[in-house]
């Protein structure tokens, strides 16, 4: 079935007891009711198919998973409170101390964090290496690498990494490949089709696209899965069933939206590049973009987000960003309102001007994240706001 078919129907079939709905139901429920010690020691033993603790599994939650491995191409997808949640729970699960990670240096700044600073206390050890350096992985990675980690494409100059080179070297080399494609999507970008090993989404972008959820996904092999569904148990990182039900809901309509949102951040990037008040548009779908060649190979559409450098730099962009109407002024992206973010005051906040010349980012820059509205009236918004 296509991708549009499974996000509609994958994991419904979950609650089909004794008032079988069209819709899964919230089970908002903490715990679960056995009939007898024979049930309890059958469900220990794996024999009887129910539910013990929604910190383990509850049906909302397990019907949403479902849906996600259609939709990933995964054998198991995990649903976490937060996409941070689920970057943690993986790495905390299939590192140990003594083990490297390597990971490219232009990475979400909660990531950068979790590696930058929590992971040495235990004695994990880690290198990051340049956009660059990442499609030569091979020669970066020692005896004691266990994962490489990367993104594609990247916040907020939306660089493209060659996903099927990366994990080509890493499988060459016996190592775990590890993803996060909240930016693109598996609509727009099939990552686990590419070779990858563990693929992880914030679904509080364009999963759910309604800006109403925090969620996170991972989604891999059932071995690879299966020690980090245990570490959830214990880190209790799990989604609850009220939003695993909006991200189901929100999920039936991806498709569409992500469809409608690349159409519209295209329309958008192209008028912008034209428009005597930039100096410059990052946009993947854009032939002026750096990795537009690698985009066009690995993504069906090129996302939602675009990036504009605006000419006049800091003083300018700030102008320009007070002026917007329809747009909002709000971190995130992925929703169907467009919202737009300066990085200097939010993912590149602190960065020294040696080091954001480094990070590819300029004091004149906006990221809008360009969501359902008509194209014509966010481009008239964005025209009077520039002009
Ligand atoms: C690329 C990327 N990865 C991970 C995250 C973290 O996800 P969450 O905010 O759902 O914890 C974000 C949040 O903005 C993100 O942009």
């Amino acid at each position: 079935m296509k991708q549009a078919t499974k996000l509609i129907h994958a994991g419904n079939a979950v609650d089909a007891g004794a008032t079988p709905s069209l819709t899964t139901p919230i089970y908002e429920t903490s715990t679960f009711v056995f009939d007898s010690v024979a049930d309890v020691i059958k469900y220990q033993e794996g024999t009887l198919n129910g539910y013990l603790y929604s910190r383990y599994e509850n049906p909302t939650v397990v019907a949403v998973e479902q849906k996600l491995a259609a939709v990933d191409g995964a054998e198991v997808s995990l649903l976490f409170s937060s996409g941070m949640a689920a970057i943690s729970t993986a790495l905390l699960t299939l590192l140990k101390s003594g083990d490297e990670i390597i990971c490219c240096s232009a990475i979400y700044g909660g990531t950068f964090h979790i590696i930058e600073d929590l992971l040495p206390r235990l004695g994990i050890t880690r290198r990051f290496i340049s956009i660059e350096a990442l499609s030569n992985v091979g020669s970066s990675i020692g005896p004691k690498t266990k994962i490489v980690w990367f993104e594609s494409p990247i916040n907020p100059t939306l660089r493209c990494v060659d996903v099927r080179g990366v994990t080509a070297a890493c499988r060459k080399a016996g190592v775990l490949s590890a993803m996060d494609n909240t930016f693109a999507s598996a609509i727009n970008q099939p990552v686990l089709s590419m070779g990858l090993d563990l693929s992880m989404q914030s679904c509080t972008k364009y999963l759910n696209g309604h800006s109403d959820v925090t969620g996170g996904v991972l989604s891999g092999s059932q071995a690879l899965m299966a020690p980090i569904a245990k570490t959830r148990r214990l880190l209790g990182g799990v989604m609850d069933p009220q939003p695993a039900f909006a991200l189901g809901r929100g999920m039936k309509t991806m498709p569409l939206r992500v469809a409608q949102h690349n159409a519209n951040a295209l329309e958008v990037a192209q008028f912008l590049e034209r428009h005597r008040s930039i100096h410059r548009v990052y946009y993947p779908g854009l032939a002026s973009h750096p990795d537009h060649g690698i985009a066009a190979r690995q993504m069906s559409g090129f996302g939602g987000v675009v990036t504009i450098d605006v000419k006049g730099g800091q003083d300018a962009a700030f102008r320009a960003f007070d002026k917007l109407k329809v747009v909002k002024r709000a971190a995130s992206l992925g929703g169907v309102e467009s919202i737009c973010s300066l990085p200097i005051l939010t993912s590149q906040y602190g960065l020294t001007d040696e080091e954001l010349v480094k990070a590819g980012v300029s004091k004149g820059m906006i990221r809008i994240s360009i969501g359902l509205e008509d194209a014509g009236d966010l481009i008239n918004d964005l025209d009077q706001a520039l002009t």
